[in-house]
C-alpha cells in the first residue's frame, strides 16, 4: 500500500518548511530581474512535441532519450516541456518579434526529463530561468551572466565557478567538426560505445559525453576557441572584457559544449562542488543561442540561462526536511460547547482580517485535547470561549510562554495580542464588506 502512495521515481511531494524556502529563492530572483528589465511570462508546461524537438535539436540526448511524449484524444504528439527555452521562443514569436522589438522575460516552474534518478537528478525539477531577445551584443552576454551571478549571491550559494566557452557559430562548425573528428579518431577504441558512434554523427556531443573512461580522450581534443574565425574570436574576447570590466569572476572551458544543440557563441554552466548534490554540480546553464519555430518561421536569436532550483536549494543545504503538519500559527482559538466554538469562528474571522495567523477549533472537545493541540503547533497565545466568557463578552487569554491568563473583553482582544504578539499590518481587502455581506 505504502509504495502506491509515494510519489513516482525522480519526483517528490514538497512541504513545509521547504516550500518556505523555494518561496524566498524566488522572490530573491524576482527582485535581481527586475532591476535588469526583466519582466515574468508563464508558458503552457506542455507543447506540440515539434516545438522542443526544432527547437532544442533532433541530435540532442534530451530529445533523443528524455522526452515525456504522448497523443493527445485527436492523436496530435504533445511534450511536457524538458526546458524552459524553446516555449518562451514560440510564446514571444507569437506575439510578434520584428526588427528592433526587444523583450526580456523570466520564468520559473517545473520542467520534465525521463533521466535516471539521482541525488539532484530528477524526472520532474524546477527551473527559474531567463531569455533576452532582440539584442546580439557580447555585451547583452555579459550582463545576463553579471545577473545570474548577482541572483546566485542574493539566494546565498556558497562557493559556485562559472565555467565559460564559445560555440561559434554554424560558419565556424565545418571546420571545428573536421578539426575535432581528426583528434578524435585515432582514439576511437577508448571512446564509449554511444561516443564511437557519435564520432560519424555528431563529434560535438562526445565532448559533453559524461562516462569516466572518456574524460582523458576529451581532455585532448582541441580547445574550441582557437579553431573559430576571426569573428567570432572577436566576440569571444568582447564577453571576456566585459566581464573583466564588470569584475565577474569565470574559468575559460575550452571544451564546454552544452547538451543543447541551439546555442552558437557564448555557452556557459556554474557549478558548485558540495557533496549534496553528488556527480551533479551543474546548478545553472545557459548561453546564447538561435531557436528554430515550429512551421519553419525564422529563428529567435538571444541569451539566457536556467538555474535548477532543487540543486540551488542542495547546495544551500537546505534540501530533505521534514514535513511540517501546520503552518505557522500564532493565535489558537479554543471553543466549548456549540456557541462557543461558532463565536470562536467569528472572533478568529476578525483577527485574521487584522493580520494574525490564527487556528479556531471546529470540533467539541475537551479543554485539555484542545489544549494539547495549541501546543503541538506552538501558538504563542491561546484565546477560550466558554459559557462564562460568551456571558461576560470576553475570552480568557492565555499567554503560553508563562501560563499566566486573564479575562479580555472581546473588543480589546486585538489591542491584546497586538502588546503580546506584536502588531499587525491588516489582511489586503480588510474594512471591505465581505462578499454576500447586505450593503
Ligand atoms: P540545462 O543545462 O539543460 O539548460 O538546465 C539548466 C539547469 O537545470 C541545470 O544546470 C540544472 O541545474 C537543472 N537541471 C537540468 N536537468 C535537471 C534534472 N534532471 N534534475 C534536476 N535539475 C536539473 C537549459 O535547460 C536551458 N534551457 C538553459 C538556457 C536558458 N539556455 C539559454 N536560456
Amino acid at each position: 500500500m505504502s509504495g502506491q502512495l509515494e510519489p513516482l521515481p525522480g519526483t517528490s511531494d514538497i512541504w513545509e518548511p521547504e516550500v518556505s524556502q523555494w518561496v524566498q529563492l524566488e522572490r530573491a530572483a524576482r527582485e535581481v530581474f527586475a532591476r535588469y528589465g526583466y519582466g515574468e511570462v508563464r508558458t503552457p508546461v506542455f507543447e506540440r512535441t515539434e516545438v522542443f524537438v526544432r527547437g532544442i535539436g533532433d541530435q540532442t540526448e534530451v530529445v533523443q532519450k528524455e522526452m515525456y511524449t504522448f497523443a493527445d484524444r485527436g492523436g496530435r504528439s504533445l511534450t511536457l516541456r524538458p526546458e524552459g527555452t524553446a516555449g518562451v521562443m514560440r510564446a514571444l514569436a507569437n506575439q510578434g518579434l520584428g526588427d528592433g522589438v526587444e523583450r526580456r522575460v523570466f520564468y520559473m516552474g517545473p520542467m520534465f526529463r525521463g533521466e535516471r534518478p539521482a541525488a539532484g537528478r530528477r524526472r520532474q525539477f524546477h527551473q527559474i530561468g531567463v531569455e533576452a531577445v532582440g539584442r546580439s551584443s557580447p555585451l547583452m552576454d555579459a550582463e545576463c551572466l553579471a545577473m545570474l551571478v548577482e541572483f546566485l549571491r542574493a539566494a546565498g550559494i556558497p562557493g559556485h565557478r562559472l565555467l565559460l566557452n564559445t560555440r561559434g557559430t554554424a560558419e565556424d562548425r565545418p571546420r571545428v567538426t573536421a578539426a575535432m573528428r581528426a583528434a578524435l579518431e585515432p582514439r576511437r577504441d577508448e571512446l564509449c560505445e554511444d561516443c564511437r558512434r557519435r564520432l560519424a554523427e555528431n563529434v560535438w556531443r562526445i565532448l559533453d559525453c559524461k562516462v569516466p573512461s572518456c574524460q582523458p580522450v576529451i581532455a585532448t581534443a582541441p580547445p574550441i576557441p582557437e579553431l573559430l574565425g576571426e569573428a567570432s574570436q572577436a566576440f569571444f574576447r568582447r564577453v571576456c572584457e566585459a566581464l573583466d570590466s564588470l569584475s565577474v569572476a569565470y574559468v575559460r572551458e575550452p571544451r564546454l559544449v552544452r547538451g543543447l544543440d541551439y546555442y552558437e557563441h557564448t555557452v556557459f554552466e556554474v557549478t558548485c562542488e558540495v557533496a549534496s548534490l553528488g556527480a551533479q554540480t551543474a546548478i545553472a546553464g545557459g548561453g546564447r543561442y538561435r531557436v528554430a519555430l515550429p512551421g519553419g518561421g525564422d529563428a529567435v536569436a538571444g541569451v539566457g540561462f536556467a538555474a535548477g532550483v532543487e540543486r540551488l536549494l542542495l547546495a544551500r543545504g537546505w534540501g530533505e526536511q521534514p514535513a511540517a503538519a501546520l503552518g505557522p500559527v500564532e493565535v489558537y482559538v479554543a471553543g466549548l460547547g456549540p456557541a462557543g466554538l461558532m463565536a470562536g469562528m467569528r472572533l478568529a474571522a476578525v483577527l485574521r482580517q487584522a493580520g494574525y495567523r490564527v487556528l479556531a477549533e471546529v470540533e467539541e472537545r475537551s479543554l485539555k485535547a484542545q489544549m494539547r493541540t495549541a501546543n503541538r503547533i506552538g501558538a504563542k497565545m491561546v484565546l477560550i470561549q466558554g459559557e462564562s466568557e460568551l456571558a461576560a463578552g470576553a475570552v480568557l487569554g492565555k499567554n503560553m510562554s508563562d501560563s499566566s491568563q486573564e479575562l479580555v473583553a472581546l473588543d480589546a482582544v486585538p489591542a491584546w495580542l497586538a502588546a503580546r504578539v506584536g502588531p499587525r499590518a491588516p489582511a489586503a481587502g480588510a474594512g471591505l464588506p465581505a462578499a454576500g455581506s447586505p450593503v
